[in-house]
């Protein structure tokens, strides 16, 4: 009997990444094979199955009339990643069919399950591509410099046809059902968690351009170090983040260039990922980047390009639907705890324009991105239970 716990670890097996966590990219082999793979389970519950142009996979069960509630997440990783972020919500998604299906139940109006494409943007920093192609938000212009037709292209995509992607208004509501990725949860010893709102993100790519010398001979004081400036750039974001209760910061990715041991580096490039969950803390994100980062490299005298990566405004649930979920957790015997999300999601996408909510089940040790990430058959078992029993009063 297919269950859950049994699809998570079918999940796992593909684009499992020899360092021991998952690697499925968007337009990637791996992540083709996860789509393929879920395409059959949901045709194998009778649902009407499409990979859509953005790579988003579909499963619709048309019954009733109306706008669908529609339940998913992704299973894109990031680098080495878990083998739960997205992966449960997508699971969970079929689980709850096969629960409906198999009481069953008659639905109202149509219920659809949806895998969405690139939600880490790891590959192009593009995240949420496939939610936002999906809510007819696409950046063409930006995404069209980054490689992604490209790559789409060489995975059988068409990048003209992602605005042919948007399905949006056939929607009325969405829930998804994710790991929390943080320790709120464990320490408080609750079951599940009812997500109230979900921080808003601001991504950018900066680079520090200065003078490539010997290492050696060049006097200290003449250096244009440009991996010097990026290294100032890290511990001021870092310090800002600390002084502030609203606000995160992290920079994952930095090189140097040309990259020799004994050779000045003459350019420095950085990815920055700064969040804030209100509205008020996030509008003043983009002013301390630019300020801090132009200050510094007027000090260091070096020469500074700052691209915005990614914008995703903080995004508030909806009051009912994060009701139904509280009440349908309690019915199920769990113990809930309403909370934010320090993650981003399809949901903050999907919040900006349909009502939307999420339960989230206790990470062990609050550890996510990272092949460590847990969350016991229990709770992902619980999780999916009280969601169905959410999706069966919507539906009903
Ligand atoms: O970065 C995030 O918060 C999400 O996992 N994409
Ligand atoms: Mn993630
Ligand atoms: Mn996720």
């Amino acid at each position: 009997m297919p269950s859950l716990t049994a699809d998570l670890e079918t999940a796992a097996g593909i684009g499992a990444d020899p360092r021991g966590g998952v690697s499925r990219f968007a337009w990637t082999p791996e992540l083709a094979r996860a789509n393929e793979w879920l395409m059959q389970r949901l045709a194998e519950l009778g649902l009407e199955v499409e990979l859509d142009p953005a790579g988003n996979v579909l499963g619709r069960w048309q019954a009733g009339a109306g706008k669908a509630v529609l339940l998913g997440s992704h299973l894109d990783t990031v680098p080495n990643g878990g083998r739960f972020d997205g992966a449960l919500g997508v699971l969970a998604a079929l689980d709850v069919v096969r629960r409906l299906k198999a009481a069953g139940v008659e639905p109202t109006r149509p219920l659809w399950v949806v895998s969405f494409n690139d939600e880490e943007g790891g590959r192009f920093q593009t995240g949420m591509l496939g939610s936002r192609a999906f809510c007819g938000d696409c950046d063409l212009e930006d995404w069209s410099g980054r490689g992604v037709p490209e790559a789409m292209a060489e995975a059988g995509f068409d990048f003209a046809r992602l605005v042919d992607a948007r399905r949006l208004d056939r929607v009325g509501a969405y829930l998804e059902l994710h790991i929390e990725q943080g320790p709120v949860l464990e320490r408080a010893g609750v079951d599940l968690g009812v997500v109230t709102a979900i921080t808003g993100m601001l991504g950018f790519r900066a680079r520090f351009l200065g003078e490539a010398n010997h290492a050696g001979t060049t006097p200290m004081e003449l250096r244009r170090d440009a991996l010097a400036g990026a290294a100032r750039a890290v511990l001021a974001l870092r310090h800002e983040a600390r002084s502030r209760d609203d606000m995160t910061a992290n920079v994952g990715v930095i090189t140097a260039e040309p990259g020799g041991f004994n050779v000045v580096p003459g350019a420095a490039e950085l990815t920055i990922d700064v969040r804030s969950p209100a509205p008020k803390g996030f509008a003043r994100l983009e002013p301390f980047v630019r300020e801090t980062l132009e200050r510094i490299a007027a000090e260091e005298g070096l020469g500074l390009e700052l691209r915005e990566t990614h914008r995703k405004e903080p995004a508030v649930l909806d009051a009912d639907l994060q009701d139904g979920l509280e009440a349908a957790a309690h019915d199920e015997g769990a113990s809930t705890l309403r909370l934010p999300s320090g993650a981003g999601h399809d949901a903050t996408v999907l919040a900006h324009h349909v009502p939307a909510a999420m339960l989230f089940v206790p990470s062990r040790g609050g550890l996510s991105h990272t092949p460590e990430e847990f969350s016991t058959p229990e709770h992902c078992e619980l999780g999916a239970r009280a969601l169905a029993r959410a999706v069966r009063d919507l539906i009903s």
